[in-house]
């Protein structure tokens, strides 16, 4: 759509009875202020797509079911389909007086095809609406992301098989901790991203649930049928319980849990492209395009889009927070306060989006550093427990060969070096079983390279993973 107009349109300014299409009951004017602070319009606009096709499948259902004529559905659907238009060309002025998406569009409709328009709220509330239009608008938006995170995946794929040989100090504590290969370690995000995946498809299944034809809370006294309107909007159910179809939220804060942690998993990767793209890492430079300066220290080469990254997974993570407390103390069954579901929801929608979409590209703009990567491995400490297991594998407990490497190390650090340069001699001492094949084996190719117990970093693990991911992604 070009663009959005909201605006307050100034009409009768005598009763709600002229300007709301629920004024009946009421003698005077909404308050100026209770307008503003009820209406919806302003963020719910963009429901608009939902709000259309789920109106048209039920003026269809009416006709279907005989509650109006073949004729007036048709006139309904005709409407229904040139208010999409005008929204779509910017042409159609969001009032804020009429609420709230729902209303707005119904409002335009009576005005364009007459009274008839009044009969498409037939058994309907907007409280079934509603969450009709939320359910169908986060079907479109957990497809969009499952997407992005499937094209995130192939991109860690790809630069793990571009840099499969590099190897690189695996952490823990943030203090080197044994050699693993670089690619072994983004393929650990892979699975992360798996696991998101994975959960955007198991909400999907709770949210594409009809809930129209709930009414207000109780169903309705006429002949609806609400399985032909879920097949007209692909759903693959409908609701079982009325109350239960207007008051539940639970698919929207499944889906934001899920943006959370989704969001978490990126800021962990961002922390690290910070952290490896520091000069006293130096593992990584990330592309100009995805860096930005400081308009004071000239020299500075700022991480701000991983940085940002880390830093709107707060954003969703207060999403998440405000849906849960939002809901926590509602009688059921709709409660107007269920309205300030949809700003959270949008929020973490569009920041997982656009949050995806540019950490994609900076992905596919980094530069590795093979030698630096490789030279923090060659700390001298990091193959310990290759000496350990080295001894282990010459039949000596784990227990009592971890005591025997602390002497190395020990030694070693007594003699300001590292493992590999401890003499022959020295090692007897310690132990008769260390002969002259310590020394390959506490080379990084060889720490690495025998890691080969079922998901370890050896080379020939990771060939035959990537291998098998991208038989998968083709
Ligand atoms: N704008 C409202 C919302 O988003 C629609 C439902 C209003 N229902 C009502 N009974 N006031 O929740």
């Amino acid at each position: 759509m070009k663009k959005t107009k909201i605006i307050k349109k100034t009409k009768s300014k005598t009763s709600a009875k002229k300007t709301k299409p629920w004024g009946g009951r009421f003698t005077e004017i909404t308050n100026g202020l209770v307008e503003e602070f009820t209406a919806s319009v302003p963020y719910d606009w963009r429901l608009y797509p939902y709000d259309i096709a789920g109106s048209i499948a039920h003026a269809t259902m009416l006709a279907r079911t005989g509650i109006i004529t073949k004729n007036e559905s048709r006139k309904i659907v005709k409407g229904l389909q040139d208010i999409l238009r005008e929204i779509v060309s910017g042409a159609f002025d969001f009032s804020i007086e009429l609420e709230d998406i729902h209303m707005n569009i119904e409002d335009r409709l009576i005005r364009k095809i007459g009274p008839v328009g009044g009969k498409l709220h037939t058994a309907r509330s907007r409280n079934d609406q509603v969450a009709l239009d939320i359910r169908m608008y986060l079907r479109d938006e957990i497809a969009e992301i499952h997407e992005l995170l499937g094209l995130l995946q192939n991109t860690v794929v790809g630069l793990a098989e571009l840099h499969s040989d590099v190897v690189m100090p695996g952490y823990t504590h943030l203090q080197r901790a044994q050699p693993v290969l670089f690619g072994h370690h983004l393929l650990a995000y892979y699975e992360m991203f798996d696991r998101d995946r994975g959960r955007l498809v198991d909400c999907f299944r709770r949210v594409n649930v009809m809930p129209l034809g709930a009414g207000a809370l109780a169903g309705t006294v006429l002949p609806i049928d609400r399985k032909f309107v879920a097949r007209l909007l692909a759903f693959a159910d409908v609701c079982e319980n009325s109350i239960d179809a207007v008051s539940d939220r639970d698919f929207s804060i499944e889906f934001t849990a899920a943006c959370a942690q989704i969001m978490m998993h990126l800021s962990r990767f961002a922390e690290e492209l910070v952290i490896w793209s520091s000069s006293e890492f130096g593992f990584i430079t990330i592309g100009d395009a995805f860096t930005t300066g400081s308009s004071i220290m000239p020299q500075k080469k700022n991480p701000d889009v991983a940085e940002l990254t880390r830093g709107k997974t707060g954003r969703v993570y207060g999403s998440l927070t405000a849906l849960l407390t939002i809901m926590k103390g509602l009688p059921l069954a709709y409660n107007r306060d269920m309205q300030e579901d949809k700003e959270p929801v949008f929020d973490a929608a569009d920041t997982i989006r656009l949050t995806l979409s540019v950490f994609i590209e900076m992905l596919k703009n980094i530069t590795v550093h093979r030698d630096a990567m490789r030279r923090a491995a060659e700390d001298g400490f990091i193959t310990a427990t290759d000496l350990a297991d080295y001894l282990v594998q010459k039949g000596m407990p784990f227990r009592r060969a971890h005591e025997v490497v602390g002497s190395a190390v020990l030694l070693a650090t007594n003699r300001g070096c590292g493992l590999r340069n401890v003499p022959l001699g020295e090692y007897r001492k310690l132990s008769s079983l260390i002969s002259a094949d310590v020394y390959d084996a506490l080379s990084l190719e060889a720490s690495v390279g025998r890691r080969t117990s079922y998901g370890g970093t050896a080379p020939s693990n990771l060939k035959k993973r990537l291998q098998a991911l991208k038989k998968k992604m083709r």
